[in-house]
């Protein structure tokens, strides 16, 4: 397990990358669990095995494809994750990171993250969606976070602001695409641990208490190293599961694959959309 990249190690993979690929992506697009399908959309497409990448995190989790898509969707040059690593498979912070890293350097400055999340907020059911307005990065807060280590200064500060870490101007036309197309949609704050246990119902009254709306195991990580960089982000969870808060039931991760199926439509829809509006 390597705790730090350097700057050419990164460039490394970039290279490795781009010479994959005829295309120059400028937005990156990081499919959570379940939501995968989306990157089969991606038209003349290079696809990539994270085996192929040095470095790379392979997740080992069903419902993660592990692999880059490289194509167009709406025109645009994307760069499509299928699959992401976590934290709790056993990687490092910064190989969990390690592809936005690579995204950054390949010259993606808009970053779109997806993610399956369990509903804290009580209005929230499964199949449903909700933009990040903002984050609560429990993991990391304690010390697990992605940036812990010798500063990359030619990416970015070594005290990032974080005041805006989904980017408002990009949330207004991703909800505008939802508005014009009928989906119903959240804006809401999510809470990353570490997992890979469930919550139990205390933590998740707790989760609550603090002003969280959903809860996850990804996402944030990735979000404080593109905004380390200046990368601009929208983030999208898709609602999976009720969570627990009364201990009555119980979440499964064959309920969070299949939320997927009823969130991929919309999500297709949404990011189609956004895509094609910039
Ligand atoms: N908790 C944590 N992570 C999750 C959940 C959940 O209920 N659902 C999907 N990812």
């Amino acid at each position: 397990m390597k705790e730090y990249f350097t700057l050419s190690e990164i460039d490394e993979v970039a290279q490795v990358v781009r010479s994959k690929t005829k295309h120059q992506p400028k937005i990156g697009l990081i499919l959570g669990s379940g939501l995968g399908d989306l990157a089969n959309a991606v038209e003349d497409a290079d696809s990539i095995a994270y085996t192929e990448l040095p470095y790379w995190p392979v997740s080992t989790v069903h419902g993660h494809a592990g692999r880059l898509v490289i194509g167009k969707l709406e025109g645009k040059d994307v760069l499509v994750m299928q699959g992401r690593a976590h934290y709790y498979e056993g990687y490092s912070m910064a190989e969990t990171t390690l592809p936005v890293r690579v995204m950054q350097r390949l010259g993606v400055d808009i970053l779109i993250v997806t993610n399956a999340a369990g509903a804290i907020n009580p209005d929230y059911v499964p199949g449903d969606v909700m933009f990040l307005s903002d984050h609560i990065a429990m993991i990391g807060m304690i010390g697990n976070n992605p940036l812990r280590g010798a500063n990359l200064d030619e990416l970015g500060p070594r005290f990032p602001d974080m005041s805006q870490a989904y980017d408002r101007e990009l949330l207004a036309i991703a909800q505008g695409v939802a508005g014009k197309n009928n989906i119903k949609t959240f804006a809401g704050v999510y809470v990353a641990l570490s997992g890979p246990s469930f919550e139990s119902p205390a933590d998740l009254r707790f989760l609550q208490a603090i002003g969280a709306d959903a809860v996850g195991m990804s996402t944030v990580p990735e979000v404080i190293i593109a905004r380390h960089a200046g990368t601009r982000v929208l983030g999208i969870s898709g609602i999976s599961n009720k969570a627990n808060l009364d201990g009555s039931t119980s979440t499964t991760h064959e309920e969070v694959l299949e939320a997927g199926r009823i969130l991929v439509p919309k999500l297709t829809t949404i990011i189609r959309g956004f895509l094609a509006a910039l």
